[in-house]
């Protein structure tokens, strides 16, 4: 199944036909939804931020995956000293480069990019939602050791997937890797998880079945509903009332047990004087 997924091909396709947060984002779903997707991961990222005690102010930041460009937005704005995005498409970089002309943009399969490439370290190095969509193993084990070639000793690794409690592929181009697979690639290069912050519990539709009952019904839910979502009335009020009791109720009590996105903070403990 994974052998059909050619990833410049299938990310250049998908966003030079919507080159929005529907073609990042969900695709299930209508563009006011995926807002409020989006809305809460930069509330959940800034709360993560804070958890941490980092603060972005001044820091060197290389993303990777920029897409169209939402976290380099939200970069922007945080008084950062430099940025640097790295996506496997053209069209990703062509634009982004013409919207913020004094960044550095880079066309490049971060499984194939490392420092030999780049000759340069960073504070911090950011994907979201990018490390699922490499599925082949060994490419997911060369893109994070070359994240972390790029980031300096002490430097911050943050990444957002789902992390299931086992490894599984969903689709021709998702794999959902567990914390204790993270764990194990991090450990080896010497890269420690500092915090978890979840991102959704339910806002989000359930990107994995667990053998709960509830958590199955409500995915089930989702299925058949799928079509109705994407009717406006329903793309305008349903994220409104689902975000609410996510951020309010769900995710402070499930987030961190339920298969649905979180951020990973983690460090790197390197001994290292190269910066
Ligand atoms: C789901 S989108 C997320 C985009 C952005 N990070 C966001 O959250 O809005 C995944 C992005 O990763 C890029 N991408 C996928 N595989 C990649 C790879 N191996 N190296 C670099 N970029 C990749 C795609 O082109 C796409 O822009």
């Amino acid at each position: 199944m994974t052998q059909t997924y050619q990833p410049q091909r299938y990310w250049e396709e998908r966003l030079t036909k919507t080159f929005d947060l529907t073609g990042v984002g969900h695709r299930g779903l209508g563009v006011q939804y995926n807002r409020y997707l989006y809305k809460r991961r930069l509330e959940t990222l800034t709360a993560g931020l804070g958890k941490t005690g980092c603060t972005l102010d001044g820091k060197s930041i290389l993303e990777i995956g920029c897409g169209t460009g939402f976290y380099t937005k939200y970069f922007t704005k945080q008084n950062i000293m430099k940025y640097t995005g790295i996506d496997i498409t053209r069209i990703s970089v062509a634009n982004l480069k013409k919207q913020y002309p004094s960044y550095n943009f880079i066309c490049a399969d971060i499984a194939q990019f490392g420092l030999s490439k780049l000759h340069e370290r960073f504070d911090i190095v950011f994907a979201a939602d990018v490390l699922f969509h490499i599925v082949e193993e060994r490419s997911f084990q060369n893109a994070v050791q070359n994240m972390i070639e790029l980031l300096k000793p002490d430097g911050l690794f943050i990444v957002s997937d789902v992390f299931p409690e086992n490894t599984v592929s969903t689709s021709a181009h998702v794999c959902l890797r567990s914390f204790s697979h993270y764990e194990q690639t991090l450990g080896v290069l010497q890269v420690h998880r500092i915090h978890i912050e979840p991102i959704f519990a339910i806002l989000q539709p359930p990107p994995v079945k667990t053998p709960t009952f509830w958590w199955n019904l409500y995915a089930n839910i989702w299925r058949i509903e799928r079509r109705v979502v994407r009717l406006n009335i329903i793309d305008q009020t349903l994220p409104i009332i689902l975000e609410w009791l996510d951020r309010v109720f769900f995710c402070p009590r499930y987030g961190l047990v339920l298969p649905n996105s979180k951020w990973l903070f983690a460090r790197k403990h390197e001994k290292n004087t190269w910066s």
